[in-house]
């Protein structure tokens, strides 16, 4: 099966972006209000609704680990009642936003709580041409951490993550710091308003590559499973990734030898690290 991209909005459609809150503080958080601040930039330059996702107020249980959305079906998740609209709000939506402040140099809890509720889609990613954005704030430090996972976790959904804006909320006081994130947020709107309009699928980086190499791995020693079945009618299984699009050749040759070593030693049961 070719995977093609989400085709690009019809031109005289508003924009429906989702945007997934991860700060406790719901609309008071700077996590919000810079949302907004895309959101007022992105209307600017054509019409656009954000639905906001307020983690907080979905009121996610922990997350068990049942692995039943992994195993059997997203549908079998204990919590599908909260988690099922969810999915079909960023199924339904032209973009994504994930957005989260630093607590303790990481996401906060309510936003990796929500991730594990998606765990399905890394093994049977979707998203596929769909263009997201990741955000954090934080006081001073650890921006990179948090947008390195969202990154992660939305390019593993099959997102393309087409740029990201950190924030410093202990600057906010300060004039030119606000015009500043002004004028970066007025960046953003213009990438990702473009990346939608133009609706082709991005190109793997590395990590890509190696994160689909890692699933293709496991998926392949589970025959039988929700996921090897997913996999096999599209014909992932033997595939140098997701989507049929230009690999960069000195990625896709590390990609192939470093997973070559990982097949390698999971077979042989080897437990010690890949050197
Ligand atoms: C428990 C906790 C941990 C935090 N850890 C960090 C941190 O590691 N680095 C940092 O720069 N700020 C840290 N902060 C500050 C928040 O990231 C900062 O206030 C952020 O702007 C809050 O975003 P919000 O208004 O969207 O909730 C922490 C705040 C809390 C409450």
């Amino acid at each position: 099966m070719s995977i093609t991209a989400q085709p690009p909005p019809p031109a005289d459609k508003t924009l429906n972006i989702l945007s997934v809150i991860g700060s406790s503080r719901n609309e008071e958080s700077w996590t919000y209000k810079v949302q907004a601040i895309i959101e007022e930039k992105m209307n600017a330059i054509r019409p656009t609704v954000f639905d906001y996702v307020f983690i907080e107020k979905v009121a996610l249980p922990f997350c068990d680990g049942c692995l039943h959305c992994v195993t059997v079906g997203e549908h079998s998740c204990p919590d599908f009642a909260k988690v099922g609209p969810i999915a079909t709000k960023m199924d339904a939506a032209d973009g994504i936003v994930l957005a989260s402040p630093v607590r303790t140099y990481a996401v906060t809890g309510l936003m990796k709580n929500f991730c594990e509720y998606f765990m399905y889609k890394r093994n049977r990613p979707s998203f596929f041409g769909k263009k997201a954005v990741v955000c954090a704030t934080a006081s001073g430090g650890g921006h990179e951490n948090v947008m390195e996972f969202l990154e992660g976790t939305a390019s593993a959904w099959g997102c393309d993550v087409v740029t990201r804006l950190a924030i410093s909320s202990s600057q906010m006081w300060k004039e030119h710091y606000i015009k500043l994130v002004h004028e970066h947020a007025e960046d953003v709107a213009q990438i990702f308003v473009s990346a939608i309009e133009e609706g082709e699928l991005g190109s793997p980086r590395f990590r890509h590559l190696m994160n689909f190499r890692g699933m293709q791995n496991m998926t392949s020693n589970q025959k039988d499973s929700v996921n090897y079945n997913y996999w096999e009618e599209r014909g992932w299984l033997n595939t140098e990734y997701y989507t049929d699009v230009p690999i960069n050749p000195i990625a896709r040759l590390a990609a192939g030898h470093i997973s070559k070593k990982m097949r390698k030693a999971t077979r042989k049961g080897n437990s010690k690290p890949i050197r």
